[in-house]
């Protein structure tokens, strides 16, 4: 061990309702919820990149009584920050804050695929530690050379952000191994490589990062494989690659990048919208060749400690299949809240059936719907 690994502090005190992810996650692999401990659940981290996503997700998380892990990516902080990062930052910390003031339920916000390789990785790096709860610094590629970064220079980098974020109360997600697709607007892997035990174990002991996400399969993005084919995970190494970690430090939380699931009632969906417009084959031939992982994979993985499943693609396809419709039923609608409201309701079912799913729900207070009568369906949004 390199030396002494940083504690997460814990007595931080953040704003109202406010928590770093990590001890949402920590609630999760330990099967809490209020004052029982059950079975183990999962946290999606939405991935989310306007004001109406952020909505979206807490009425879903307010619904349901649900741990809210929202993710900012780089080029989301681009577009909520009019082009500018930081400013991105500062004004999605503050809108959640004020949200979570009056929140019903614990709300953490976290930095995805930050890097602390790159001049401009760095700086927002710094910046999230400053106004977000937790962080990823994803120093696990070399995307320059297009190869895995040397174990030892992601240890060194990974070390430093935990040393500048653990002593004030932040959460930082490490990752080991290399994840194929597109993880940012700007940065595609076309290979990936499996973690190694071996090299995972050196990882956690000389970072000392709480959340790590190792590479076991899945994939980034709306085309996971090959259409007709399921995508078949490595679970057997999922199960291997915990055993190490749980070894060091029972608290330390898998993270599942690539995490989203297909759902066929909204590709039928967006395919009767796109036969409606008169859409090119092409149109429809691309929706339904999108191929996700299988729910069933996934909770393959929750079974193997993995607590934080990263889910942006899904919400994605619902979001442009609730406009597709929007926009068949209503050509003359001269208000853009006409369709922000659509899109937005869309997104909230979306995310309600995820977290259902995953069994986050009841965490905080019992849940607001029936959740056993929940359905999701795209025909029943409304602008209301
Ligand atoms: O894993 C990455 C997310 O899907 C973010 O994608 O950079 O287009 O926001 P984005
Ligand atoms: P999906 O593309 O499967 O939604 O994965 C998103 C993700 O991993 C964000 O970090
Ligand atoms: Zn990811």
């Amino acid at each position: 061990m390199k030396n002494k690994s940083i504690k997460l502090n814990s007595d931080r005190k953040f704003p109202d309702n406010m928590v770093n992810a990590h001890s949402l996650l920590l609630k999760g692999k330990n099967g809490e919820k209020g004052n029982k401990t059950g079975q183990i659940y999962a946290i999606p981290a939405f991935n989310v990149t306007t004001f109406q996503s952020i909505n979206a997700a807490f009425n879903a998380f307010e619904l349901l009584g649900s741990s809210g892990l929202l993710a900012f990516s780089n080029s989301a902080l681009k577009h909520f920050g009019n082009n500018d990062q930081s400013l991105g930052l500062e004004l999605v910390s503050a809108y959640i804050e004020r949200r979570a003031k009056d929140s019903s339920v614990k709300i953490a916000t976290h930095l995805d695929h930050g890097d602390y390789i790159t001049d401009a990785g760095r700086k927002v790096l710094q910046a999230a530690v400053q106004n977000l709860t937790s962080v990823m610094a994803d120093n696990s590629t070399d995307h320059v050379n297009k190869c895995a970064m040397p174990l030892e220079d992601n240890i060194d980098l990974t070390r430093e952000v935990v040393n500048m974020a653990h002593p004030v109360g932040i959460s930082v997600e490490g990752e080991l191994g290399v994840l194929a697709g597109e993880e940012d607007e700007d940065t595609k892997s076309e290979f990936s490589t499996y973690t190694n035990p071996e090299e995972l174990n050196q990882f956690l002991l000389d970072t000392g990062v709480l959340m790590l996400a190792p590479t076991i399969g899945t994939m980034h993005g709306p085309n996971k494989g090959k259409p007709g084919q399921k995508v078949k995970l490595n679970i057997t190494l999922a199960h291997e690659l915990l055993e190490v970690a749980n070894k060091i430090n029972n608290d330390i939380i898998f993270v599942a990048h690539g995490a989203s699931t297909l759902y066929p009632d909204i590709i039928n969906y967006a395919t009767e919208q796109l036969n409606a417009f008169k859409s090119s084959e092409n149109d429809v031939k691309t929706w339904n060749e999108f191929v996700g992982t299988d729910w069933e994979q996934i909770e393959g993985l929750i079974e193997a400690g993995f607590c934080k499943i990263n889910t942006d693609t899904e919400n994605r396809q619902t979001f442009l299949a609730a406009l597709l419709g929007a926009l068949e039923k209503n050509k003359t609608k001269i208000d853009i809240r006409y369709y922000d409201k659509i899109t937005t309701n869309a997104l909230t079912q979306s995310y309600i059936q995820k977290l259902i799913m995953s069994g986050n729900y009841g965490v905080w207070h019992e849940p607001k719907i029936d959740i056993k009568k929940f359905k999701f369906d795209l025909n029943k949004v409304s602008p209301t």
